[in-house]
């Protein structure tokens, strides 16, 4: 079954009170359009265009490449919005879906499953609709008492018997293209709006010897639209327990996926335990049988198998396996931490590797640094690598001993084997095996008090 989708996000969006276009709002982390976008790539669509208008070039910019774009200068309507699709609807041969931008919650399984039901009964054109209990705001399905639909009527245009039904148009359709295309010829502004009405075509095709029908949807969720910042949390939430479940049902535990925030992008395998009010975004990966402890937020990482992460955030950067993170840790981009490392509570790295088996247990600062194996370092270490002006790097090689509250000017070498006593100030390379002490003798003046 060959289809195109057109997605419909050329409108203002006022009641978001925003500077962003409402269709570039994210659920899950992921921009609205976009999630519509996906649907229909995975419902398997030819070719997906997107009808920009508001705010259009910022809206393009955000999901350049992934879908066709056409313009619509001015907000004339839905009919008037797929109007400026027309010349991939006049080449497309097959059909035609409408979906909406601001509803992302529809499914690519809906989207097939409309399609296969609009070619199985030979319409010229299917609405996918829903049966709510309150349809206020929504066009009617007007049907006839042997319950074939007629057409559908505004809110705005309905009379008073019209406006108690409680099946109401998505505004999500699938049409014949050429039928399409016919009848997008003939719809006029003549309505309450002063609007293009793409749901006239309907009324149209039928008065011209077509048939037009209904497909009704199961789960009234897939067609919520986003008008404000509230419907957008409604939507989040629901999109959270899809993604949730999703992974649960695949082997992850969830102390309480009600708290736990995980981008449809995030990869997670079975026996990964995921404590309450964790956040994984971007490009991350959680190995098995790690453990992600709670308030832990990550971001683009790779977690190891094995691994725990107890309150900690880590951006841009991988962990090894059966390494312990946190608490309270602050792994930033660039990292590269090995196995069976020790991240410990207040330890900040910033584009370091870190060789297995090594110790940060805790308060310490590595910043732009190369640490080998098995290197231990004491409380309060810092690596000084930046003059004010330019950052170095500081090399670490394996089984150094850094003894508490070094510093670590950089650029600088600390040697295989070799020792630092605590609070040594190392500005020159410290050769293997070696002891550095690099501080002041303590003098003691006794009395002292009794003279002063
Ligand atoms: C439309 C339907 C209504 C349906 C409702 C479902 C029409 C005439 N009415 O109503 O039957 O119940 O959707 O939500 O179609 N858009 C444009 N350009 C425009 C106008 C709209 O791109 O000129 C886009 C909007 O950005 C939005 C979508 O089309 O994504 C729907 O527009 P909206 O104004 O929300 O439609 P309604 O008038 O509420
Ligand atoms: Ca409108």
């Amino acid at each position: 079954m060959s289809f195109i989708s057109v997605i419909l996000s050329a409108g203002m969006g006022t009641r978001m009170k925003s500077r962003v276009p409402k269709v570039l709002h994210e659920v899950c982390g992921k921009p609205l359009t976009r999630w519509v976008i996906e649907a229909s790539k995975n419902a398997g669509a030819d070719e997906i265009v997107t009808v920009i208008g508001h705010k259009g070039e910022t809206v393009r910019e955000a999901l350049d490449g992934l879908t066709e774009f056409a313009v619509q200068s001015e907000q004339l309507g839905t009919g008037h919005a797929v109007m400026q699709a027309g010349e991939y609807i006049k080449k497309c041969a097959g059909f035609v879906v409408i979906l909406n931008g601001d509803a992302p919650l529809i499914t690519a399984k809906t989207i097939e499953n409309a399609v296969r039901y609009h070619a199985d009964s030979g319409n010229s054109a299917t609405v996918i609709t829903a049966v709510l209990e309150d349809s206020t705001g929504y066009g009617r399905i007007v049907r006839d008492a042997d319950g074939n639909v007629l057409k559908i009527v505004e809110q705005k245009d309905a009379d008073a018997e019209e406006l108690l039904i409680k099946e109401i148009n998505s505004g999500m359709y699938v049409f014949g293209a050429d039928k399409l295309a016919y009848a997008l010829e003939k719809i006029t502004p003549n309505n309450a709006q002063g609007e293009y009405y793409l749901t006239d075509t309907l009324a149209i095709l039928l008065e011209n010897g077509n048939k037009i029908g209904a497909y009704t949807l199961e789960d009234n969720d897939e067609i919520r639209g986003i008008n404000d910042r509230l419907q957008l949390s409604e939507a989040e939430k629901i999109m959270r327990k899809r993604i949730n479940n999703r992974h649960m049902l695949g082997g992850v535990t969830m102390r309480d996926p009600d708290n736990t925030y995980i981008e449809d992008t995030v990869e997670i395998d079975p026996d990964v335990i995921i404590e309450a009010n964790v956040s994984l975004s971007g490009n991350t990966k959680i190995c098995g049988g790690a453990v992600i402890g709670s308030g832990s937020k990550i971001i683009n990482s790779r977690i190891g198998s094995g691994t725990e992460v107890m309150s900690s955030v880590i951006t841009d950067s991988t962990v090894g396996e059966n390494s312990h993170i946190g608490p309270f840790a602050y792994i930033r981009p660039g990292s590269e931490v090995g196995g069976n490392v020790k991240v410990g509570d207040f330890v900040e790295l910033k584009n370091a590797v870190i060789g297995s088996g090594t110790k940060i247990s805790h308060l310490t600062y590595i910043g732009d640094s190369d640490v080998g194996e098995n290197v231990n370092f004491g409380c309060g270490c810092v690596t000084v690598n930046y003059d004010g002006k330019k950052k170095y790097r500081t090399v670490v090689e394996d089984n150094a001993f850094i003894g508490c509250n070094t510093n670590l000017v950089s650029p600088v070498t600390v040697r295989k084997n070799a020792y630092i006593a605590a609070g040594s100030t190392i500005t020159d390379e410290v050769p293997e095996n070696s002891l550095a002490v690099a501080r002041s003798r303590q003098v003691v003046k006794t009395d002292w008090k009794d003279k002063r």
